[in-house]
């Protein structure tokens, strides 16, 4: 009787998980990456209702972790909706002046997508990319950018990322999706409000704040899989039944319904990073020197050989941060008392008291990282007809402007004297966008006055430059 017991469970058990789709999901889960199911545990989450990205993309290592994830999130999702949404202000002083609706677009943008399409990334015209992505640190995630008063600085308003926001057009927020999208209206991965990196709004932008260089391997593998996850009929599948959902899931990871066609799409990611190696990180150092000789290229090599090997048709532009050489701007300036209050928190270890004698010495090693990121993104292993990497020096000597009497303008600052405000990122795209215009030797290091200069492809010039092609 006991035999008959057991085997009836058994088959009981067998049609449950056939029947039950999740069951043997379930069962194996522990097999998969990131096998975290939000809804098992975020309370907090249920109770904001945030629409999440796919739950089980995480994106930092910290992340990772079940109970840091719950707790951190579900506090910065309490706060995003009580002190946010701040990405909507229209008027200030480190807001971009808005181009009025009678003055053109710069360039003419016709004839710059090219038919058939491009086979090698030296050939790309500015309407060729279909995807935008990014990678990054809070620069990035434009934390801050709209940000009046100091508690508003945990905010991320990434529709207005110098390099991967695509809210409003280029007339409101000059940005380097809101560009492109005038030679290609199709184009997208790029934020589209206030989020932060597991929302839904901010798409193809990973950037964590307080990312270091440390990080990239891991956020790039993160964006990876969220772009190569990210649904084409995301509505659909949200109200979809469970069975359905499968399907789609099937569907997607064979790239039928992928909204990335990960062959075919041109896509073009930015990553910027560094900042925070030198806010955060070198004062913990025991040689910071050897640190940023050893341990800093390598993640950059790592980071840039895993995508080099798991992104086909991708420019890779290589930013480095303006974060140092905009804050050692700052100090020839009686910074305003919330500077005074913030920065030390922000970046500690060049604010903070105790490390006030080796400043000068972490600058210099900022100085050298930045050269160590170039001199990486000329090694011949990154360099084929399907991938490319490109160094952009437009922050490399980046300072606040100064108006015709001499005095500083901290317009392109956030309030906290460390991000930049919503007019700091558009000059910012402003400037990635020259740079990409720009022949390898002839590229701007430093920051100008927003359309002092605004490059144009042209029918003799029509390609983004890589090195190649200069
Ligand atoms: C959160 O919501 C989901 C879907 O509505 C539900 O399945 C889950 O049990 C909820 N989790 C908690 C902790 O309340
Ligand atoms: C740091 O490391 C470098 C290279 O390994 C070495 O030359 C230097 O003496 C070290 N500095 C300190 C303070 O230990
Ligand atoms: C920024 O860096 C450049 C190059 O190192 C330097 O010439 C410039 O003076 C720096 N600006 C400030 C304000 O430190």
């Amino acid at each position: 009787m006991p035999q008959t017991q057991l085997t009836l469970m058994l088959i009981v058990g067998v049609v449950a998980m056939v029947l039950v789709p999740g069951t043997i999901e379930a069962t194996f889960a522990s097999s998969q990456r990131n096998p975290i199911g939000r809804e098992r545990g975020n309370v907090l989450k249920n109770i904001t209702g945030t629409q999440e990205y796919e739950n089980h993309i995480v994106t930092s290592q910290l992340d990772a972790s079940e109970p840091v994830r719950m707790m951190y999130r579900g506090i910065r999702e309490v706060y995003n909706r009580l002190l946010g949404p701040t990405g909507m202000r229209d008027e200030g002083v480190s807001l971009q002046a808005r181009v009025p609706p009678h003055v053109p677009f710069p360039c003419d943008v016709r004839g710059y997508r090219s038919s058939p399409v491009p086979r090698s990334v030296h050939q790309l015209r500015p309407g060729d990319f279909d995807v935008v992505a990014a990678l990054g640190d809070s620069l990035t995630s434009a934390t801050g950018a709209n940000s009046r008063q100091f508690w508003e600085l945990l905010i991320d308003n990434r529709g207005l990322s110098w390099c991967i926001g695509g809210q409003g057009n280029w007339r409101t927020h000059l940005t380097l999706p809101n560009i492109l999208k005038e030679f290609n209206p199709r184009l997208f991965g790029y934020s589209f409000a206030d989020s932060y990196n597991v929302h839904l709004p901010s798409q193809f932008n990973v950037a964590e704040i307080i990312a270091t260089t440390s990080d990239m391997p891991y956020n790039a593998a993160s964006l990876v899989e969220r772009m190569k996850s990210d649904p084409r009929y995301g509505d659909l599948k949200a109200n979809a039944a469970l069975h359905l959902n499968r399907v789609l899931r099937f569907l997607q990871r064979n790239d039928f319904i992928c909204r990335v066609n990960w062959k075919n799409h041109w896509k073009l990611l930015t990553i910027m990073i560094g900042g925070n190696d030198f806010c955060s990180d070198v004062c913990f150092q025991t040689n910071a020197t050897e640190w940023i000789n050893r341990d800093q290229e390598k993640y950059l090599l790592t980071t840039l050989h895993y995508l080099k090997k798991t992104m086909p048709r991708t420019l890779v532009n290589l930013v480095p941060s303006p974060l140092i050489n905009l804050s050692f701007s700052i100090d020839k300036v009686q910074a305003p008392l919330t500077c005074q209050f913030v920065r030390p928190i922000e970046c500690s270890c060049l604010y903070g008291p105790k490390y006030s004698a080796r400043r000068n010495l972490y600058r210099q090693l900022e100085r050298r990282f930045v050269q160590i990121m170039e001199r990486v993104s000329h090694r011949p292993e990154f360099h084929s007809d399907e991938f490319t990497v490109v160094y952009q020096p437009f922050y490399r000597d980046a300072s606040v402007f100064y108006r015709r009497d001499g005095k500083p303008d901290l317009s392109i600052m956030a309030i906290d004297c460390v991000h930049l405000s919503q007019k700091g990122h558009a000059v910012s795209a402003n400037g990635l966008w020259n740079n990409m215009l720009e022949p390898t030797r002839h590229k701007t290091t430093a920051l100008r006055e927003l359309f002092e200069e605004f490059r144009c492809p042209t029918p003799q010039n029509p390609y983004i430059k890589t090195y190649y092609n200069s």
